[in-house]
């Protein structure tokens, strides 16, 4: 398998100074300014996590995977190019404010923009939050997850497993209404359950949710605190995933789309301890979804 974590996620906005605020005091991302009036937010030793760039809208600009080697680069290359997607060379300036080696880009078959990338370029600083957040969950699980809109939903399904090389978890027909279910099925590509997600939704911003990870329960109250102490809208309560385990809330971000805020996820060994399942409710509990605030 060639792309071996979700590395970064590109966030366009229609206001940086939101994302600032949001990042750092609400989730606990530190902050460094990038070129161009970008922003960065940085949950562990990468420079960066999550990049916020300026824009004339807010949602989902690009997800960032991530490549172990230049020879698993150019074989996921090989292999987009393979599947039928048309690959777009990197500019200096697209690498230098990622920081990699380097990176082209794809749009999925529903849609979506895609960046493949190696070599992470960084300072390796160590991070320390803001409002004392002990730490993210990344490594070789990788920044956490992102769902994405798809409403070409079987051509991007085989595109992401037979192309991209991304393995089925788990998949959930998503009741979202009396008239209205939505599949959605989680994919991996490292021991994290799910790194991506696709679902039959149409989705404005371009992201249905992302998630970052948190060492502990600790980390996730006190996330719940400041976003009560500075009335931010919470998107779903506090609840626990059937499939990656996962206890977790949902807030919405500035970007149109929520974040997932959780700890206690799965790492799975796929060889030996996984059957692919079904499930027919996403929670065991919680995770009462409230409507969006109005814009
Ligand atoms: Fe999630």
């Amino acid at each position: 398998m060639s792309i071996n974590q979700l590395a970064y996620l590109v966030v366009e906005s229609t206001d940086v100074e939101k994302w600032r605020f949001f990042g750092t005091q609400i989730i606990g991302l530190s902050e460094e300014q990038a070129a161009d009036g970008a922003l960065y937010l940085k949950a562990d030793e990468r420079r960066f996590r999550l990049l916020i760039v300026p824009g004339a809208r807010d949602g989902l600009f690009a997800s960032g995977w991530e490549t172990i080697s230049e020879e698993q680069y150019l074989a996921a290359r090989e292999a987009v190019v393979r599947g039928g997607a048309e690959v777009i060379e990197s500019t200096p300036l697209d690498r230098q404010l990622r920081c990699v080696t380097g990176m082209f880009s794809f749009t999925d078959p529903s849609g979506n923009r895609q960046e493949v990338t190696w070599g992470p370029i960084s300072n390796f600083l160590p991070f320390i939050s803001p409002v004392g957040v002990k730490g993210f969950v990344t490594g070789k699980m990788g920044m956490g997850h992102v769902v994405l809109p798809s409403m070409n939903f079987d051509e991007s399904l085989s595109f992401w497993t037979d192309v991209c090389g991304f393995g089925l978890s788990d998949i959930l027909h998503a009741q979202l209404s009396p008239e209205f279910t939505a599949r959605i099925f989680f994919m991996h590509c490292n021991p994290r359950q799910h790194s991506l997600a696709l679902a039959e939704m149409p989705q404005p911003s371009g992201c249905v949710h992302m998630m970052l990870e948190v060492p502990g329960i600790d980390d996730v109250g006190r996330a719940l605190d400041r976003i009560a102490q500075h009335k931010v809208p919470l998107a779903a309560s506090l609840g626990r995933h059937v499939n990656d385990d996962m206890v977790s809330f949902y807030v919405w971000t500035p970007g149109g789309f929520a974040l997932e805020f959780g700890c206690g996820g799965a790492v799975k060994d796929w060889e030996n301890d996984h059957t692919v399942f079904e499930t027919t409710r996403g929670s065991h509990w919680g995770h009462q979804w409230q409507a969006p605030p109005a814009q």
